[in-house]
């Protein structure tokens, strides 16, 4: 039987106040946990949503050292930001809060002094990489070198982004600090350890005895560290960010971010509901959802429940944790340091108005059992074939007609026949799928059984023709449009939680004022009789220039990328040095130059070599106007075979540089010299 709660408290992963959210946030964590608040709350049930920005850790640090501002500053902008935009997508938190609150601090620092009092902590000695002129530890992304694996200069001491290999401080070679650049030492340093192989057994019992039914990949990869063997792990850093171990001697120590983190979602509770947050956590008839990304399993299955159990006090463990996998864009993993991104306020200043159209493509392209691929071409297929042309395209012809053949009223239904009756029959099924599909966290099933009702809709309207039966019989179009407006209204009950916004202006238009969950699959909503709004269109079309607007950006990014992480070639083979004395290397002057017909990268060159005139063809012209070179001395080689191009015969080569870019320019010398100077 299954166990019937009495409220829910939703938990949403607390995104890094280091950058703004981008869609791989929002279709991993607050797309579905705003649909599952928002399918909740029509049900009438207690439902809590608590969010907020995490603001403390090494990620922020490294951003306000970067750019010369205090970690305050880099908080207070993103969590601005973040705030902002998460309730223009109509993300509809109960709270947003932030762990930089003296809330959050003090509750979090209780915490650890609690576990700290009940001897729940061991305290272990480690060596940790030191910058001695800074007089400072380091955290694994202030340790820079070369990569044992592929040799790259820049990989840092947790993880080499040019080859991906996830690294210890101590595997690199030459280490240094990032902050002063002084070579890495290691020194010794005391920390707080959670004791997690005490709680093995528990967790074991709990997840893989008790929550068989969570989604594999979460049950999966809780496994696998469950078999491995639990390990104790530090709690504490040494950083001058964060929350202070609340212990004496312990100066110039914070909690580590991933034990205060979690802790968000008590304080969080703790702001919105300072005399009943205690319900949402303890009582047993009370259950937790998370929603988080997959890189958060293991703190939200095995971290934070062992500290929530060494904590004890009644505290529960979630019940569910519904993590998704990743999403990509255009094919690459999305990345807030390279820039390759959707950001949420981004997108809303692009595209005002259409909240619903990111909220409907990001809930139909769920990373839910597998990574995901975003791309601007599905987004305006969505959007134009599926918005526009299933679900604006229904309603509206229903509002439309309804407007044209009885003056904008619901009409007095007549008789049913059996079509109508299917119609109704196919929103009770639609109901059914939907609830199972929402109760069990699946939410891009759970959206094509909305569709459906759409769907249905215009076959109804396709196969009962009553614009044609508006000649002879009036009382069956009567029926027809009247059954039409019913299923429009049980579409704004049933896309509520999906696409809010096209809900709410449906709703208006229907004059429907309340929206529930027990009134779906109602076939008397609308009473006979009830004026209509104007209609209006629910989805515009995304014409291509939107698109091609945006997959510019990309191509720009793409291309800053690429000139970011230029780097110079590896050294050629060596050569002999007679061979290199070989090539006939001239400086001459430019007489003439001119585009080649038929050929765009080409120009033709007539060059004073101090001999005689020599044609040369080089193929700059994507770089060069013509006469900007003519005049200049060039660097070419004089003794290659004569070659063809485009029917030219060009006597020598013409040197240029390659920029990261791949733009080339031509070599010259840095003060004239008499034309025939042999380069040496
Ligand atoms: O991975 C992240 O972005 C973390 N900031 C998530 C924290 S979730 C929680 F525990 F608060
Ligand atoms: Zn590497």
């Amino acid at each position: 039987m299954e166990k019937k709660f009495k409220r829910t408290l939703i938990t949403t992963a607390l995104p890094y106040a280091n950058g703004p959210v981008h869609i791989g946030h929002l279709a991993g964590v607050y797309v579905p946990a705003d649909i599952y608040a928002r399918y909740l709350r029509l049900k009438g049930e207690d439902v809590v949503m608590v969010g907020g920005s995490d603001e403390h850790g090494v990620p922020i640090t490294i951003k306000a050292r970067k750019e010369g501002v205090t970690p305050q500053d880099i908080v207070d902008r993103y969590h601005g930001i973040i705030k902002e935009s998460m309730a223009g997508l109509g993300i509809s938190f109960d709270v947003y809060s932030r762990t930089t609150s003296d809330l959050h601090r003090r509750t979090a620092s209780e915490f650890f002094r609690r576990l700290y009092d009940n001897g729940q902590f061991e305290q272990q000695t480690s060596m940790q990489p030191y910058d001695e002129q800074a007089g400072e530890f380091l955290a694994d992304r202030y340790v820079v070198g070369t990569c044992p694996h592929c040799g790259s200069d820049r990989a840092y001491g947790d993880q080499c982004e040019a080859c991906g290999t996830s690294l210890n401080a101590t595997d690199l070679i030459d280490p240094h600090s990032a902050l002063t650049s002084a070579p890495v030492t290691m020194k010794e340093t005391s920390h707080w350890y959670l004791p997690l192989n005490k709680w093995e057994d528990s967790l074991r019992s709990w997840i893989l005895d008790g929550h068989k039914e969570w989604k594999s990949n979460v049950y999966g990869q809780c496994k696998s560290w469950l078999d491995l063997g639990l390990q104790p792990r530090a709690v504490s850093r040494d950083l001058n960010w964060g929350v202070p171990v609340p212990v004496e001697g312990a100066e110039g120590k914070v909690l580590y971010v991933w034990f205060d983190a979690p802790i968000g979602y008590i304080s969080n509770t703790k702001e919105i509901l300072p005399d009943s947050w205690e319900k949402y956590w303890k009582d047993p008839e009370s259950r937790i959802i998370n929603f988080i990304g997959k890189d958060n399993i293991v703190f939200h299955c095995i971290v934070f429940p062992a500290m929530l159990m060494a904590y004890g006090d009644g505290f529960q463990l979630p019940d569910n944790v519904p993590a998704n996998e990743f999403l990509n864009l255009e094919g690459d993993k999305i990345s807030t340091s390279r820039n390759w991104a959707v950001w949420l306020h981004e997108y809303l200043a692009d595209f005002p108005g259409k909240q619903d159209v990111l909220r409907y493509v990001l809930t139909a392209n769920a990373p839910e059992t597998k990574d995901n691929d975003f791309t601007w071409a599905d987004f305006q297929a969505r959007n134009n074939n599926e918005l526009v042309a299933i679900l604006g395209n229904f309603v509206n012809r229903a509002v439309v007609l309804t407007g044209k053949y009885f003056d904008g009223c619901v009409p007095q239904a007549g008789a049913l026949q059996p079509i109508d009756t299917e119609l109704f029959a196919t929103i009770s099924e639609v109901k059914a799928r939907l609830e199972a599909n929402l109760d069990t966290f699946h939410f891009r099933e759970a959206l094509k059984d909305a569709m459906e009702l759409a769907r249905a809709g215009n076959k109804y309207l396709q196969e009962t023709e009553p614009w044609k039966l508006a000649k002879t019989d009036m009382d069956r179009v009567a029926t027809i449009l009247s059954c039409a407006l019913q299923l429009c209204a049980n579409i704004a009950i049933a896309f509520e939680p999906f696409l809010p916004f096209m809900s709410a202006k449906l709703a208006a238009m229907l004059g429907m004022d309340r929206l529930t969950w027990d009134d779906l699959a109602r076939t008397d909503l609308l009473p006979a009789g009830r004026k209509l709004g104007a209609p209006e269109l629910l989805f515009e079309k995304i014409d291509d220039a939107a698109v091609q607007a945006q997959l510019d950006r990309l191509a720009r990014i793409k291309e800053e990328n690429r000139i970011n992480s230029w780097k110079a070639q590896p050294q050629a083979p060596d050569v002999d040095f007679d061979t290199f004395m070989k090539a006939d290397l001239r400086v001459g002057t430019v007489l003439e130059c001119t585009k080649v017909p038929k050929a765009d990268k080409l120009l033709k060159f007539l060059i004073d070599d101090g001999l005689e005139q020599r044609t040369i063809v080089s193929g700059i012209a994507k770089f060069y106007k013509p006469e900007e070179l003519v005049g200049k001395q060039v660097v070419f080689i004089a003794n290659l075979p004569p070659r063809k191009l485009k029917g030219i015969t060009s006597q020598g080569m013409i040197l240029s540089a390659e920029n990261a870019d791949g733009s080339l320019v031509v070599i010259s010398p840095s003060a004239e010299v008499a034309p025939g100077a042999q380069v040496k």
